[in-house]
C-alpha cells in the first residue's frame, strides 16, 4: 500500500513525542494499518532547536499554512495550539485542500468545532481529535463508537492534568499553589498560557466537546459556568480532608428537566469515591449510558507521550480508512443547544 504522508505543524512537547513514537513503533503500526506512515514535512517556530528527534527526510516549512496546503502530505497534524492564528488558518487550509486533519487543539474545537467538522464533511476528509480531550484517555472513541447504542444522561470528570496535579501535591505535600504550578509547567503538562488550566477554561473547552459528542448538540462553550482553582488554599484542602472529602476540579454535563447543563468548578468529592482517588496528572471521565450503565475511564490526562499516544491512534484510524462523522453525527443532524433545551421542557 502507498505510505500515508504526515505533515506535522508544531514540534513542542507533544509534537516531539509523536515523532519519537512513530520512530519507535512505526513498523508495528504499519502492520496493523496495512501501510507505512512517514513524517514527510514539518514546521515549527524555532527550526534550529535540538528536540532530540530524528527528522531526516522531512521537508521543513516556515509557514504551517503552506505545509497544510502542500501536495507532499496526506494528513495534517496540528500541534500548534490556540483558537485562532496559525492553528486555525492551517487547519482550514488543510481541510479545504482535501487533507485529513489530526489535532490536539481543544480551544480551536471548542470555538470552531462545528464549522470545521462541516468543512471536513464537505471535503470528504477526517478531522480527528482524540488527543484534545483528556490526553491519553480514549474518551472520544468511547463516546463516538463504543457507546453509540446508548442514550447518555451525564458525562463528567477530571479533565485537566495540571489542576489535578496541583491539587494533589498541595494536599499531599502542603506545597504552595505557585510551586506546584511551576512544576506542572516544567513537566510539560500546562498550556502555553497556564491561565487556561488554572482558571478552568481548558476544562471547559474539553467539556464542550464531550457534551456535543454525548448529547448530539452543537458545541456551546460560551454557555458553560466556569470557575477554576486559583482561590483554593491549603487550608481549604485541609478543611475538606477533615470532613472526609477531597477537592477536585470537575467538568460536568448532564440532562436536566430544563435542558443540558454544563459547568466547571472545584467540587468536594467523598474520599471513598473512585474520582477522589485520581491523583496527579491523571484524568478520569465517567459516562452514564442507559443500556451500559456508568463507565469510568482513567489515565494520564497530559504530557507529551500520553498525548502522542492519542494523536497516533487518530493517524492509525485514518490509515485504516475509518470515516466516522467528526462529532458522532453529521453536522446537519446536530441539535441546536437552545432547541435541545426547549425540546426537553
Ligand atoms: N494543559 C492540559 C492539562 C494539557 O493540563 O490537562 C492536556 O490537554
Amino acid at each position: 500500500a502507498k505510505a500515508l504522508r504526515l505533515g506535522i505543524a508544531g514540534l513542542g512537547t507533544v509534537g516531539a513525542s509523536v515523532v519519537r513514537l512513530l520512530a519507535k513503533q512505526g513498523n508495528r503500526i504499519a502492520v496493523k494499518t496495512g501501510g507505512a506512515i512517514t513524517v514527510s514535512a514539518v514546521s515549527a517556530r524555532d527550526p534550529g532547536r535540538d528536540r532530540g528527534v530524528d527528522l531526516t527526510g522531512a521537508t521543513w516549512f516556515t509557514d504551517p499554512v503552506e505545509l497544510a496546503k502542500s501536495d507532499a502530505i496526506d494528513v495534517f497534524v496540528e500541534l500548534i495550539g490556540g483558537d485562532n492564528g496559525p492553528a486555525e488558518a492551517s487547519v482550514r487550509a488543510a481541510l479545504e485542500t482535501g487533507k485529513h486533519v489530526v489535532t490536539a487543539n481543544k480551544a480551536l474545537l471548542a470555538k470552531h468545532g462545528v464549522e470545521l467538522a462541516a468543512l471536513a464533511e464537505k471535503n470528504g476528509v477526517c478531522l480527528n481529535y482524540e488527543a484534545a480531550v483528556a490526553g491519553g484517555i480514549p474518551i472520544v472513541k468511547t463516546l463516538r463508537e463504543s457507546m453509540a447504542g446508548n442514550d447518555i444522561s451525564r458525562v463528567y470528570g477530571i479533565l485537566n492534568g495540571t489542576c489535578n496535579y496541583i491539587l494533589t501535591r498541595m494536599e499531599a505535600e502542603g506545597l504552595s499553589f505557585g510551586e506546584c504550578l511551576a512544576d506542572a509547567q516544567r513537566l510539560g503538562y500546562a498550556e502555553a498560557d497556564p491561565t487556561f488550566d488554572i482558571e478552568g477554561f481548558d476544562t471547559a473547552h474539553k467539556l464542550a466537546i464531550l457534551t456535543s459528542l454525548s448529547f448530539g448538540t452543537r458545541i456551546a462553550s460560551d454557555d458553560i459556568y466556569v470557575e477554576g482553582i486559583t482561590s483554593i488554599t491549603t487550608a481549604d484542602i485541609q478543611a475538606a480532608d477533615e470532613l472526609g472529602y477531597r477537592i477536585k476540579l470537575l467538568g460536568v454535563a448532564q440532562r436536566t428537566e430544563t435542558g443540558i447543563e454544563q459547568r466547571v468548578h472545584p467540587t468536594m468529592v467523598p474520599k471513598s469515591s473512585a474520582i477522589a482517588r485520581i491523583d496527579g496528572v491523571l484524568n478520569a471521565v465517567a459516562v452514564d449510558g442507559d443500556f451500559v450503565g456508568e463507565i469510568v475511564l482513567a489515565g494520564p490526562g497530559a504530557g507529551g507521550n500520553a498525548t502522542a499516544s492519542s494523536v497516533v491512534a487518530d493517524i492509525a484510524d485514518i490509515a485504516r480508512g475509518d470515516r466516522s462523522p467528526v462529532l458522532g453525527v453529521p453536522t446537519a443532524e446536530l441539535e441546536d443547544y437552545v432547541r435541545a433545551r426547549m425540546r426537553l421542557h
